[in-house]
């Protein structure tokens, strides 16, 4: 498979209010953030502080109220296969089996005219990810037959399948035991690395946006926006030993206290 690229994401001064009834949520207020192409940002942040609206929002699923996103310059307004979503419970049709399922969305782009690979050279394709993503005997296997780290990553299959310039994640491994999260960490690190693909991953846990993220955005307060952008002083690859290194302390220590508000400054 040809190498993916990632896209510049370019979010600037959203901002979102829902109402329901008479009463009005602020979920996000003037929300910042560039994401270079083949960037990993992680969005971490306490429970309701609009870590989801905001990946909604740059998926196209949502439209904010204020401010824009752009993708590659062009301004966001509806959902588009240059844009992956992959969420905590992984999305496969029951009723499709694996390889099918990850046949779907290159099947749809080409009935959409998006790109003319036949179905011979999108089977390859589909078998040589089966096989990336360890499921090379399971293309024949349905969902409810897979574990769950291997639904996750069948769901991963099927969205990198579609060659997205932009993968969000929406906490995508919050329901996975520690030793499958590790693996399923571990996996997103290499598949980063091959194809390039610029990633927003929502996470509430702060091991794992240092261990994945090349800049952590802390989300928090009233109304709730970006408190601090964290760099991750680690090289790539990354592995997941590099937790017991000083800098990987250190950046966690950052941004703890960025989460309970005792580093406030600026920074973009
Ligand atoms: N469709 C909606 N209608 C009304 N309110 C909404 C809607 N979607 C989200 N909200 C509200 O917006 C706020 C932010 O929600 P969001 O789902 O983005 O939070 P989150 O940071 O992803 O939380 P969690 O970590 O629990 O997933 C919450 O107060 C939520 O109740
Ligand atoms: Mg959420």
């Amino acid at each position: 498979m040809a190498p993916g690229r990632g896209a510049a994401v370019v979010i600037q001064s959203v901002g979102k209010t829902f109402r329901r009834g008479g009463r009005r949520t602020i979920a996000l207020a003037d929300i910042d953030l560039t994401v270079a192409p083949g960037e990993l940002v992680c969005l971490l942040g306490p429970s309701g502080c609009g870590k989801s609206t905001l990946l909604r929002i740059v998926a196209g699923a949502l439209a904010p109220d204020d401010g824009t996103v752009t993708v590659d310059g062009t301004t966001v307004d509806g959902p588009s296969a240059d844009r992956g979503m992959l969420f905590q419970t992984p999305l496969l049709f029951p009723w499709l089996s694996t390889r099918k399922n990850i046949l779907f969305g290159p099947k749809a782009q080409r009935a959409a005219g998006l790109h003319e690979r036949d179905d011979p050279e999108l089977g390859a394709e589909a078998d040589a990810i089966l096989d990336t993503v360890g499921l090379g005997r399971f293309g024949d296997a349905f969902p409810h037959e897979l574990s769950g780290g291997m639904q996750h990553r069948a769901a991963f299959a099927r969205a990198i399948i579609t060659r997205p310039a932009v993968l969000l994640m929406d906490e995508p491994f919050g329901a996975l035991d520690a030793i499958t999260r590790v693996r399923m960490q571990d996996f997103l690190l290499r598949m980063r690395e091959q194809y390039q693909t610029t990633i927003l991953f929502v996470t509430h846990d702060i091991e794992e946006a240092v261990l994945l993220g090349d800049r952590v955005a802390v989300l928090g307060g009233r109304p709730p926006g970006i408190r601090q952008v964290i760099d991750v002083p680690l090289g790539r690859p990354r592995h997941a030993a590099d937790a017991d290194t000083t800098e990987f302390v250190a950046a966690k220590r950052q941004i703890r206290a960025a989460l309970t508000g005792r580093a406030m400054q600026a920074h973009t």
